[in-house]
């Protein structure tokens, strides 16, 4: 028996909140060993940094990509050394909604150099890969339609919840760095079309899943 590291990526819309509610559920039900988290908020630093984060645009001053990039890893380094590796040590399955390869997809579509993003991932992951990685791929013409519908349902003014012409440029280029890292590590990344029904991407995820469990020694049937 060892640890099992899985990470669910994807852009805003993908569906990723469902799948992770469903997997999670899926594998408390059998009873596994589980521990779920999410970055950036993992920790009681990490929650500091995500409210920092997604109230970023809000002051009026405009981040430098190396300031977002710190904070970003700063909230990994914290949630790698207090939940991820002692939760793996202790022979759990570890499941998060983003990690490095968000960092990869949307820090490198706002400009951040390959090399620097290799640095700080070293420094911070100290060569700790996810077992596997879902990415749950969508056009982001779409997703984003998702997100507007959503926004709209809770209250936002239209205005406030429409994406203009260069954010749905920026999450294009981030979809196709998520899907050049799925190209370049087939293994580790299962590429999962998140366009289809609700169920049937649950069930293409638990096809990936499953095995790497059983091979882990946990049971699961
Ligand atoms: P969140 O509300 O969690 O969005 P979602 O439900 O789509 O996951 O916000 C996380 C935002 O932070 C999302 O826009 C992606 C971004 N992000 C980065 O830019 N870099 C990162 O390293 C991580 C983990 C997230």
């Amino acid at each position: 028996m060892q640890g099992v590291f899985i990470t669910i990526e994807g852009v805003e819309g993908s569906g990723k909140s469902t799948q992770m509610l469903r997997l999670s559920e899926r594998l408390r039900r059998l009873h596994l060993p589980l521990v779920v988290s999410k970055e950036p908020g993992g920790t009681a630093l990490g929650r500091e940094l995500r409210r920092l984060l997604l109230e970023r645009h809000a002051s009026g001053e405009t981040w430098c990509a190396e300031s977002e990039l710190l904070l970003f890893y700063a909230d990994r380094a914290q949630h790698l050394e207090t939940l991820i590796r002692p939760a793996l040590a202790q022979e759990k399955i570890v499941l998060i909604d983003r990690f490095e390869d968000s960092t990869r997809a949307y820090q490198g579509a706002s400009g951040v150099a390959e090399a620097s993003l290799d640095r700080l991932s070293e420094l911070v992951l100290r060569g700790l890969r996810p077992h596997l990685t879902v990415l749950l791929d969508m056009d982001p013409e779409l997703s984003l339609q998702r997100v507007e519908v959503r926004n709209l349902a809770l209250g936002h003014e239209f205005s406030e919840t429409r994406f203009d012409e260069a954010e749905l440029d920026f999450h294009r280029r981030v979809r196709n760095r998520f899907l050049a890292i799925a190209q370049g590590q087939p293994n580790r990344v299962a590429l999962i079309p998140a366009r289809d029904p609700v169920e049937q991407v649950e069930a293409a995820i638990w096809l990936r899943v499953a095995p790497l469990l059983r091979n882990a020694g946990f049971r699961i049937d």
